[in-house]
Formats: structure tokens, sequence, C-alpha cells
């Protein structure tokens, strides 16, 4: 989407791709516990597969360790873009970043040169949902109908920043895709009293 479009503090980021953000969110906002999903759904992971595959995903260091240790290497068949302040050594098919904007041109590397893609995942965890949700298009939420404990949570969803386009109901949980609103948001004027 356009810059103008934007709004909040990470809007001097741009980019030509479209940007979603990929997330399984408990009805309490937890999105996960002790470095990992407070939940198993096989369902759920493959969409989560389905939605991703052959495109870069990006994600904060915690996450992609969680990712090595469960499956002992990298998401297959994509590109993960690890942000980390940290010299890690990764895999051929994962990247380092270390801030935003050298995240998203990595990511956009990736996109152009390996996967010939238009869209660009950014898949957790909490600080870099939060960090990224200033500029993402579009949301894919697996809506969790439980309530967790948790020590991770997803940022609250701003409802007139964010409209819902389409829900899948399944057992105890849903598909949603929420699109940012087209609907220009009001600039506010600095308070000088
Ligand atoms: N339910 C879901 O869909 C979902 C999805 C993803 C993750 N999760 C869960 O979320 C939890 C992890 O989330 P988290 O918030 O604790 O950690 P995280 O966001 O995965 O990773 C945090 C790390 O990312 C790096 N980072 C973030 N912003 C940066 C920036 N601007 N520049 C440089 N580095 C930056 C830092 O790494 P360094 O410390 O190395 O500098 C930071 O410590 C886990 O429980 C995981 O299972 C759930």
């Amino acid at each position: 989407m356009g810059a103008d479009q934007r709004n909040g503090p990470n809007n001097d980021l741009e980019t030509d791709f479209d940007l979603v953000a990929i997330v399984a969110v408990a009805d309490n906002g937890v999105i996960g516990r002790d470095g990992e999903m407070p939940w198993h759904i096989p369902e759920d992971l493959a969409h989560f597969k389905e939605t991703t595959i052959d495109h870069p995903v990006i994600m904060g260091r915690v996450t992609y360790e969680g990712i090595i240790e469960a499956l002992g290497e990298p998401l297959p068949g994509r590109t993960t873009v690890v942000l980390t302040s940290q010299d890690l050594e990764t895999p051929a098919n994962a990247v380092v970043a270390n801030g935003l904007e050298e995240t998203l041109e990595a990511a956009e590397r990736a996109a152009r040169e390996r996967h010939e893609t238009q869209t660009i995942f950014v898949a957790g965890g909490a600080t870099v949902y939060e960090q990224f949700m200033p500029v993402v298009d579009r949301l894919v939420v697996t809506e969790i109908h439980d309530t967790p404990d948790g020590d991770t949570r997803f940022p609250d969803l701003d409802r007139e920043t964010f409209r819902e386009i389409d829900r899948e109901q399944r057992d105890g949980f849903a598909f949603v895709q929420y699109e940012r609103s087209k609907t220009p948001v009001p600039f506010s004027q600095p308070d000088n009293r």
C-alpha cells in the first residue's frame, strides 16, 4: 500500500509489496507461553503453511528460535527474515536483519529474487506484530475460542482501522481476514495549548 494511507510511529517505512500479518490469537489476546503457542491445532498449522508457502516470512528472534527447536530448521519453502540485534548464523533459507528497514529490504529482495511474489508475511511474535501493525495492509487471523494462560499477547486490534472481510468458522476456532480500511484516518492536530 502507499505510504499516504499509513499512520503511526512507523509511517516512514515504505514498501510496494503487500504486508500481511498472520497470527493465531485466543479470545483473551494470548499468542504465546514459554516460547511456544499454548495450543496444538494441526488444521491451523496446515493453514499457516498453505498461506505462507513460497513467500518471505518476517519473525522475531524468539519466535525463530522456537521454530528451530521444534523443526530443527527454518520453515521449509519460505525465506525467513529474522529480526535481531545479534550476529546469528542461519541456514541458506534464513537471513538476519537488524531494525525494521533492513528487515523490509531483506524481505523485498527475497520476494523479488527467490519467490517472485508481491506478498510478505509478518509472523510474530508480539514485539514484531507491534512494530509492523501501523504498516500492514491485511491480517490473516486464526481466532481461537479459548482463554489460555500465556505470557505473550497480540496488540489490541483497532476496529476502525481494520475491517473484517472474510470469516470461516471451524470447530473451536475461525479463520478470519481483516483489511486496512481505505478511509483516510483524520490527521490529528498538535495541541499547542
Ligand atoms: N500465536 C501465534 O500466531 C504466534 C506467532 C509468533 C510467535 N508466537 C509466540 O510469541 C512468543 C514470542 O514473541 P516475543 O514477542 O516474545 O518475541 P519475538 O517478537 O519473536 O522476538 C523478540 C526479539 O526480536 C528481536 N527484535 C524485535 N524487534 C527488533 C528490532 N526492531 N530490531 C532488532 N531486533 C528486533 C529482538 O531480538 P534480539 O534480542 O536477538 O535482539 C527481540 O528480543 C512465543 O511464545 C511464540 O510462540 C505466537
